[in-house]
């Protein structure tokens, strides 16, 4: 009931309400139901397991449950994941590759900082009805940083790099420049 539950919400595209479905999947299904455009999907694709996967020996790089486990819908284990790492790589590269994604997302988590102070202070400062493209540029950033941790996760450059930290910045400057005009706008009005 819960997985027909989660197909049928993933279907309608509300997966930001939807609940993960328990029971084990191959990953045709997970693919499938995550959808390939999907940034979880997109970016695996893109990275080295998993154009592996697509073009070399079956098993020699890992895909969805090669990580996750067939039943993925379960708590996340940091250490069995370095488990899981620790098959085909080296503990040292492993432990170099965390240190990097974890500065690379507090880089991430900064420029999130910034741009919600900004937007906080706008909110203080102008009714609602003007901040809709601040707020919309927000929105892409919270995206982006997702894109990113994702990028992090599924070890996908396309992901750390051209759909994250250059499209956050695209953003934080957007929601910057925004912030100007809305300030230029009322310094004009009081001007009048
Ligand atoms: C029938 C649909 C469906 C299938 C099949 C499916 N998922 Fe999901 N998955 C979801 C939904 C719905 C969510 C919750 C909303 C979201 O995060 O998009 C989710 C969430 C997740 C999450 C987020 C963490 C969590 O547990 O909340 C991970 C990781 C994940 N799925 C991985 C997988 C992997 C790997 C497979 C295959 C082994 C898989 N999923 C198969 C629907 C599915
Ligand atoms: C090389 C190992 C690896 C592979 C292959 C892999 N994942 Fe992941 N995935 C991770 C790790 C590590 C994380 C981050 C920690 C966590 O949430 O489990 C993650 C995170 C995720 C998340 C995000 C959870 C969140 O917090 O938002 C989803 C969704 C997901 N994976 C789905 C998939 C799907 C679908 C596939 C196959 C197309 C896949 N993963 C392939 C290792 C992998
Ligand atoms: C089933 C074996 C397998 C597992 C499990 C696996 N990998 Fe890989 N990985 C490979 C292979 C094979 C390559 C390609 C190596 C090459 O460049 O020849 C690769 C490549 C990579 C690359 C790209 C290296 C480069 O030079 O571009 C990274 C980064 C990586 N793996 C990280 C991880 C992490 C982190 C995990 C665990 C979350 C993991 N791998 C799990 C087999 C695996």
């Amino acid at each position: 009931m819960r997985r027909l539950l989660g197909i049928m919400l993933m279907c309608i595209g509300v997966s930001a309400f939807a609940q993960p479905p328990a029971g084990k999947f191959t990953d045709a299904q997970c693919i499938a139901c995550h959808g390939a455009e999907s940034a979880e999907v997109h970016g695996w694709r893109l990275s080295k397991h998993g154009v592996l996967v697509r073009i070399s020996t079956p098993g020699r790089a890992p895909g969805c449950v090669g990580c996750h486990t067939a039943t993925a819908h379960q708590p996340a284990d940091a250490a069995r994941m370095d488990q899981t790492c620790g098959h085909c790589h080296s503990p040292r590269y492993i432990a170099t590759l965390r240190a990097n994604g974890a500065r690379m997302i507090e880089v991430g988590n900064m420029k999130q900082r910034e741009a919600l102070t900004l937007l906080t202070r706008a909110r203080g400062e102008f009714p609602a009805a003007a901040l809709a493209d601040m707020e919309a540029h927000y929105a892409s950033l919270q995206k982006h940083l997702r894109n990113l941790r994702l990028g992090v996760a599924h070890q996908s450059p396309d992901y750390q790099w051209w759909h994250g930290h250059p499209a956050l910045d695209g953003d934080l400057l957007r929601l910057k420049g925004t912030y100007d005009d809305l300030l230029r706008g009322r310094t004009a009005k009081s001007k009048q």
